[in-house]
């Protein structure tokens, strides 16, 4: 079938399917695509520079400036005595020249005199030893005191700037990331949390399982928190240490909410609130927010790894945008990118220069998977203090760009472009929609797994990544999304080691199943239920039903090992996992293992459930090459026409373009139809390339 000739008539539901790409947003109209800022630091730089810089950053064509994020000590010199004129001052500039202004909540940064004075408002880690003033993200969240400051500073700067038009937004904090805090504060807090949760001291008992090894409590009051610090983390009561990851997710959803409602008493419905979560959270659990407008992301891909290729290194990690651009839209429907290396950065492994067009190739990627912002950290490059040799988009002279800021005006210009050839209301082409996948995702199967790994080779954060990635590289459109969501407006539903289930989940599996749709399922779903306990029943009980096959027992191997599989005529290897199966009468084995003690035994199966079908790929490859396979046979046995991208070449649609970027460190000659209208870039994408197209209406695409 010709993929640019009429394909087949689908009638499937795409308007829910990346709908932040088709619906217009309260904040970020459809027609701007994608709107451009920077974090600007008045408080680092002499007052007499700040109009020389206000207006260099308009003239290299932003559109917001983002301020006050680390600037307590300025706005509250001293306890109860504020001071804005200074801001005034900045914003006042800002609009002269233009500039929106994003304003920044600073509770991640607290003053001198605070430490001095409430050394409660700090931390505590796992040996006690409470943090101290110097650095940042130190606040103990749950202590009433500090949450008291911080009501007060960000009341403060709602009256004074909630009102002002030319302030577009909030963000609150920096880079929440749920940070274990053993103070008595947190101790307290997290002994009422349970209660909340348990009622009974019985009912903890049972979930924590402690009658192993003495455990047992007689009174919420015993509780400590599991410290892993002194109790070493092997040992540790794994239920207990997820309950502590819950409670701290909870604590820091519940600060962040906490933030924005003491905002919302006064400012306009015009205000968006927002929090910057980093790219890999592992803490932070963007779900567990609700009185957000949306999140975003910061986004640092170059951090010193080899990456795809031999320039891979000056290109950075693919599957950091790759993922997080999808993920924060699971917390208000649209995301963007708070936060983007502007060049090399001073913590990582090594800082490499970046090869000509990477940032702007980051850029590209943000907006192509529907990112309604980008901005970047930071305007000037410091010339003193902890950051000295983090790149800017302004050179340590304070006027000269560098190679990252040149490509963040080039980027910004060709936006500027894509504007005027916007039109609205154009519907993803069948060809995509016909391909639409998600990737199910919940942060607690992260912390049990990455708990109780079992092997040293299971990659956890990777895994679900590896999914992802392999229905990018068919082309397909895809979503990272909650278990709580419609799965009805996709096609085809992957669940990646989805640990802990039950009955009603399970349930929605089914349905969307047999209603038609395409799930495939991997090794390690369902072993659990939401305490993390093994069913008393056999290895991933709720799910037999549904793959048609019982998984009687895993393998995995040795680093050097050599586990093989074959699938038709087709050999792989795997030595990381490797399930079992027992297929039912009228399951289809796709592959079975083809060595070891167990050589024949069913290793994927398909099973057809009313009118779709759930594949259950119990082996997890480095290689991905089986996997890929796998899935490529059940789009095609869909009718979905899926294309072959190597490593690093991403393609989106978006707003009625297609944007393809290349991480890879060879040239990618895109196969596209003569008739397509290239708007950025060329054929061949060098690597670090871009490339926008569009197709003339008349290609039913
Ligand atoms: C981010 C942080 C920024 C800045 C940056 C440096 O994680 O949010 O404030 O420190 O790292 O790369």
């Amino acid at each position: 079938m010709n993929k640019y000739s009429i394909l087949f008539i689908i009638t499937i539901l795409i308007s829910g399917l990346n709908a932040t790409a088709q619906e217009d947003n309260r904040f970020f109209p459809e027609k701007d695509l994608i709107t451009t800022g920077i974090y600007y630091y008045p408080e680092h730089w002499n007052e007499n520079q700040w109009e020389r810089d206000i207006k260099k950053i308009s003239g290299m064509g932003y559109e917001f400036v983002h301020l006050a994020e680390f600037a307590w000590f300025k706005m509250e010199p001293r306890e109860g005595k504020f001071d804005f004129d200074w801001l005034d001052k900045v914003i006042r500039l800002c609009a002269r020249y233009n500039l929106k202004v994003l304003m920044c909540t600073p509770s991640a940064t607290t003053p001198a005199w605070m430490r001095t004075q409430y050394p409660e408002t700090f931390v505590m880690d796992g040996h006690y030893i409470r943090a101290e003033h110097g650095t940042r993200g130190l606040g103990s969240i749950v202590n009433p005191v500090y949450r008291k400051f911080v009501a007060t500073i960000v009341t403060e700067m709602a009256r004074r700037y909630g009102q002002n038009k030319n302030v577009i937004g909030w963000q609150l904090d920096n880079e929440p990331d749920a940070k274990p805090d053993y103070s008595p504060s947190s101790q307290e807090a997290f002994r009422q949390w349970l209660k909340n949760k348990y009622k009974t001291i019985e009912a903890l008992n049972a979930a924590w399982g402690a009658a192993f090894w003495s455990q047992w409590y007689s009174d919420f009051d015993q509780i400590i928190i599991p410290n892993t610090s002194l109790v070493g983390w092997w040992g540790n009561n794994p239920h207990a240490l997820l309950d502590f990851k819950r409670y701290l997710a909870d604590a820091q959803a519940e600060f962040l909410d906490f933030e924005a409602t003491t905002l919302r008493s006064y400012i306009s419905k015009a205000q968006f609130v927002t929090t910057n979560y980093t790219a890999v959270s592992t803490g932070a659990d963007p779900r567990r927010t609700n009185k957000l407008d949306f999140a975003t992301y910061t986004a640092y891909p170059n951090g010193g790894t080899d990456n795809i290729g031999e320039q891979g290194f000056r290109l950075g990690n693919s599957k950091v945008i790759l993922f997080a651009a999808e993920y924060y839209k699971m917390a208000g429907g649209v995301s963007g990118v708070m936060e983007i290396q502007p060049g090399p950065v001073n913590w990582g492994n090594y800082n490499p220069l970046l090869l000509p067009g990477t940032v702007r190739m980051w850029l590209y990627h943000a907006f192509a998977a529907g990112g309604k912002l980008a901005c970047s950290y930071r305007f000037r490059q410091i010339n003193y203090s902890a950051e000295q040799y983090h790149a800017g988009v302004i050179q340590p002279d304070g006027i000269t760009p560098s190679q990252g800021g040149e490509e963040y005006m080039q980027f910004i210009k060709e936006m500027k472009e894509l504007r005027k050839q916007y039109k609205p209301g154009v519907a993803m082409p069948a060809t995509l929609a016909a391909r639409s996948t998600a990737v199910l995702w919940n942060l607690e199967n992260y912390w049990t797994i990455d708990r109780q790994k079992q092997t040293s080779q299971w990659d956890t954060w990777n895994y679900p990544v590896k999914f992802l990635e392999i229905a990018k590289s068919f082309g397909a459109p895809v979503d990272v999304v909650p278990e709580t969501a419609d799965l009805s407006k996709y096609r085809f539903v992957i669940v990646p080691a989805y640990e802990m289930a039950d009955g009603a989940l399970v349930k929605k599996w089914s349905e969307y199943v047999a209603n038609g749709g395409h799930l495939i399922i991997t090794c390690r779903t369902a072993t659990k239920d939401r305490m993390g306990h093994f069913w008393e029943a056999e290895w991933a009980a709720p799910i037999s039903a549904l793959i048609g096959a019982q998984v009687k027992a895993t393998d995995m191997l040795s680093n050097n090992g050599k586990g093989e599989i074959l699938m038709g005529s087709a050999h792989y290897s795997w030595n990381n996992w490797g399930d079992l199966l027992a297929p039912d009468k009228g399951t289809e084995t796709l592959a079975v293992f083809d060595n070891q003690f167990y050589k024949g035994k069913a290793a994927v199966v398909k099973h057809k459930v009313g009118k779709g079908t759930v594949t259950y790929i119990g082996v997890d490859t480095d290689d991905s090459k089986l996997e890929r396979d796998v899935l490529r046979g059940i789009y095609d046995g869909a009718g979905a026409d899926t294309e072959n991208y190597p490593p690093g070449i991403y393609v989106y649609w978006r707003d009625g373009f297609y944007v393809a970027v290349n991480y890879s460190s060879d040239s990618y000659t895109m196969d596209m139809p003569e008739t397509a209208n290239i708007i950025v870039g060329e054929k061949t994408l060098q690597p670090g390339g871009v490339l926008v197209w569009k197709l003339p209406s008349y290609i039913k695409n």
